[in-house]
């Protein structure tokens, strides 16, 4: 034994043992955990991704294997390609475009998956394999199957399952489409977020099977975690657990210069724009994983916005409307400063969605992701509801 792999096995070890102490590993995954190794799948060059800042840090096998062997084992997601494989070198590129996700996450979604020995399960992102390789180990690899879009990473994955016995069967395909062949599974899980949940995913659970999916809106980036029940009427109901940030499916990225050809970049905003004032601070629009931005995006729908905070208290916040070319833009003041200054363009008045968004989250005792869940429609149509599935949020 190496002393990189002997320091990765007490590695692994401390690793188990701290997500069995959170609750996120329960004692049945424990010894899949120990077993299947992140570390087996992952390449010798990985980023180390700091989610609160967005900062990833290269960490090379080659050049420093010690440093590699404690990213492999810390509760960190690690980078694994970036802009879709268009990216060269060791600096970080634009986008992240596949990873080896935390393994708190990792753990916690299995948890909640609820599988039991027989169930034939579908991942949609096969990433590293490394998910893909604990289901199946935990289920035995005719039962698991696995589909990912990126060939590279498809190859680079069954590479790396070639010494894991049982195997998943990993298909490179469109994970939009889910895989027939193998339907109906017990279970569906992505581990890429869901802008809208794709109808073959209902089609290919059967009725009593669970899809988990990260999902969200365009508001932000962030997902929350649904846990959907198939109905035999071919929908499928549950509710949100906690707020997650995953990749997104390939084909539903935000296009964000959709907004540039029409949203005066102007700092005193001029063209159009109606000018009021709005009592709320910029801290009242939360933040990273924060409920209210996940309510606001489920209250205020089809709104990508963003935050360029200057300070504390101040920053500018910008709202776009999706389907038309509203949008509207409020400019944030130290605490002290006069009320903020909205400015709104277009037949979507989007500050006063936002704000009664808000406001109505407020008056309800601040409710977490928890107390909200989803209704999807056979063709994918999702209707967010808060306390129970008839109620509108
Ligand atoms: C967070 S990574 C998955 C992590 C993985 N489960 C693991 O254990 O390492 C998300 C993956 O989803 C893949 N992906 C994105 N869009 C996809 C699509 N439409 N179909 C299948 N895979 C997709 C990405 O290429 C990426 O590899």
């Amino acid at each position: 034994m190496t002393l990189a792999s002997e320091q990765g096995g007490r590695a692994g070890e401390e690793l188990v043992r701290s997500l069995l102490g959170t609750g996120a590993l329960t004692p049945e995954w424990a010894d899949t955990f120990r077993a299947v190794p992140r570390a087996w799948f992952l390449p010798g060059l990985v980023w180390a991704h700091d989610m609160a800042t967005g900062r990833s840090v290269p960490v090379s096998r080659a050049d420093d294997p010690d440093a590699w062997e404690r990213a492999a084992y810390a509760n960190v997601p690690l980078v694994t390609q970036w802009d879709d494989g268009r990216h060269t070198g060791t600096e970080p590129g634009a986008v992240p475009t596949s990873s080896a996700s935390m393994p708190s996450v990792v753990a916690a979604m299995l948890r909640d998956l609820e599988v039991s020995d027989g169930m034939r399960v579908l991942e949609i992102g096969t990433g590293t394999g490394w998910n893909a390789a604990l289901l199946a180990r935990r289920l035995g690899g005719s039962d698991v199957v696995s589909v990912e879009i990126d060939p590279v990473v498809v190859a680079q994955a069954r590479a790396a399952l070639t010494s894991v016995r049982p195997s998943p069967r990993v298909i490179h395909g469109d994970g939009r489409d889910g895989w027939a062949d193998a339907a109906p599974y017990d279970r569906v899980i992505a581990t890429a977020g869901v802008r809208v949940l794709p109808p073959r995913w209902l089609e290919q659970t059967r009725p009593g099977g669970i899809i988990l999916a990260p999902w969200g809106t365009h508001y932000s980036d962030q997902d929350a975690l649904v846990r959907l029940t198939v109905g035999d009427d071919g929908r499928a109901v549950g509710p949100f657990l906690r707020m997650v940030e995953f990749m997104k499916l390939r084909d539903q990225r935000l296009d964000w210069d959709r907004f540039r050809t029409y949203v005066p970049e102007h700092p005193d905003f001029p063209g159009d724009a109606d000018a009021s004032r709005t009592p709320l601070a910029l801290a009242d629009l939360g933040r990273r994983y924060d409920s209210v931005r996940f309510v606001i995006g489920l209250r205020v729908p089809d709104c990508a916005h963003v935050v360029n905070q200057t300070g504390e208290e101040a920053g500018k916040a910008w709202f776009f409307d999706l389907g038309s070319r509203s949008w509207a833009a409020v400019a944030f003041r130290e605490r002290g400063s006069d009320a903020a200054t909205v400015h709104q363009s277009g037949p979507r008045r989007l500050w006063d969605e936002v704000e009664a968004a808000v406001t109505w989250w407020i008056d309800r005792g601040r409710p977490g992701v928890d107390r909200f869940g989803l209704t999807v429609g056979p063709d994918g149509s999702a209707r967010p509801w808060y306390e129970e599935p008839s109620d509108t949020p």
